[in-house]
């Protein structure tokens, strides 16, 4: 949780001017705010870290996929292939626009494979969530191929990958739009926040009105004349944005500092016989919050989970652990529990949650132990961490016959 690690005196300078001029709420009252615009400076040090033309701060980062989904054109019962490891809010979103998720493989780059989604597309299917998990970045070159043999609305989730980016953009602005987390646990937090971003000015301007129900933002205060479309409270506050633009300033910082960590794992743990790691397809773009290492099958992944704990060394599977991010743990969408009842009820469903199997997917997550990378380490730490995580790893191999 890199960005915890570093709240310090740069967040309370910039809460303390919020709570200087009292106005929390992000739009108008010029006069009172006297010049502090947190939301606006917080979008703006985004736009830097990504490169994008447009950026906008919401509440959550689930809030900023879903929006930017439906303004890229998803919406009701249209088909979205979506990966079945994510964190849950990436299916939930498409639930929530009233769209259709899904499921197809992912591969050993952690995110869905252009061959998983080119399986897995009908003449309904409208769009894919591709999510960019555990810091790293999804095959872009074969994703974008087959979105466009498809004709397919690409939606970059990328709430676990601020300041990833592939071949030098960013991750989140390979598709129609893109999307970040600023929870408590990501590289940058404001608490709870989420941004969106996309090159394109109409998609950005109607993503804006659906996170403030539907007020346009002209001058980006709030007009209260013209409403192109209903929508939603997805507003952050000032507060939280003042504490998500202190914490994306030192983003490049702690990017640097998490990738020196992560080699010096790396390059310990490669001599380990049976540890290899996810795939990155643009090593040099790794945002590098977590270490992602792959065991030989799953159940020596299992058994290496039980020699970590037994040593008190930190580091889960998805699969065998309640991390919540892999579809054998979501019985709610199986039962399809929803809010809204609309795919499930009303649309009818092309997958039986239940019956559905990915193989592939089943084998990566049960082979991948991750482990998140802290920038406060010092030396010692990490060679103590890498050593341990290998003993673990030689006591759970499979003994030769
Ligand atoms: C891939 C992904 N998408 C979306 C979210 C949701 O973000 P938030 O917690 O800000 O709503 C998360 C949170 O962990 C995530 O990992």
């Amino acid at each position: 949780m890199p960005g915890t690690e570093l709240f310090g005196a740069e967040e309370r300078k910039e809460i303390n001017d919020v709570l200087e001029t009292g106005m929390l709420f992000r739009y108008n009252h010029d006069q009172q705010r006297n010049g502090v615009w947190k939301a606006r400076e917080f979008e703006a040090e985004v736009r830097k870290v990504t490169g994008a033309k447009y950026a906008h701060a919401v509440s959550n980062g689930s809030a900023a996929i879903a929006i930017a989904m439906a303004a890229s054109g998803i919406g009701a019962g249209d088909e979205v292939i979506v990966p079945p490891f994510t964190f849950i809010a990436s299916v939930e979103a498409v639930l929530f626009i009233g769209a259709i998720p899904v499921f197809a493989e992912i591969d050993e780059t952690l995110c869905l494979s252009a061959e998983g989604i080119r399986k897995a597309v009908t003449p309904k299917t409208k769009g894919i969530c591709l999510v960019h998990m555990c810091g790293g970045m999804a095959d872009m070159d074969g994703i974008m191929q087959v979105a466009k043999e498809h004709n397919l609305i690409l939606v970059e989730d990328a709430g676990q990958a601020f300041g990833a980016s592939y071949k030098g953009k960013s991750v989140g602005l390979f598709g129609k739009a893109g999307s970040f987390s600023f929870d408590f646990f990501k590289i940058a937090t404001a608490g709870e926040g989420g941004a969106f971003i996309t090159d394109d000015e109409e998609i950005y301007k109607l993503a804006d009105a659906y996170s403030d129900h539907g007020h346009n933002h002209v001058g980006n205060n709030r007009g209260m004349e013209q409403h192109p479309v209903l929508g939603f409270n997805y507003r952050i506050s000032e507060l939280h944005a003042a504490v998500g633009l202190a914490q994306t300033r030192k983003v490049p910082h702690i990017r640097e500092i998490n990738r020196k960590h992560k080699k010096m794992l790396i390059d310990i743990l490669s001599q380990t016989e049976g540890i290899s790691f996810s795939k990155l397809t643009d090593p040099a773009g790794d945002s590098a919050t977590f270490l992602n290492m792959m065991l030989p099958d799953t159940e020596t992944a299992k058994r290496t989970v039980d020699e970590m704990n037994k040593a008190g060394v930190g580091g889960f599977n998805y699969w065998n652990t309640n991390m919540y991010h892999f579809i054998n743990q979501w019985d709610h969408l199986k039962k399809m529990q929803t809010a809204s009842k609309l795919p499930a009820q009303v649309l009818g469903m092309p997958q039986d949650y239940n019956t559905l199997e990915l193989p592939k997917s089943q084998e990566v997550v049960g082979r991948l132990i991750s482990f998140g990378i802290r920038c406060t380490w010092t030396e010692e730490e990490i060679k103590t961490l890498a050593n341990n995580i290998a003993k673990a790893v030689k006591a759970a191999m499979p003994v030769a016959v």
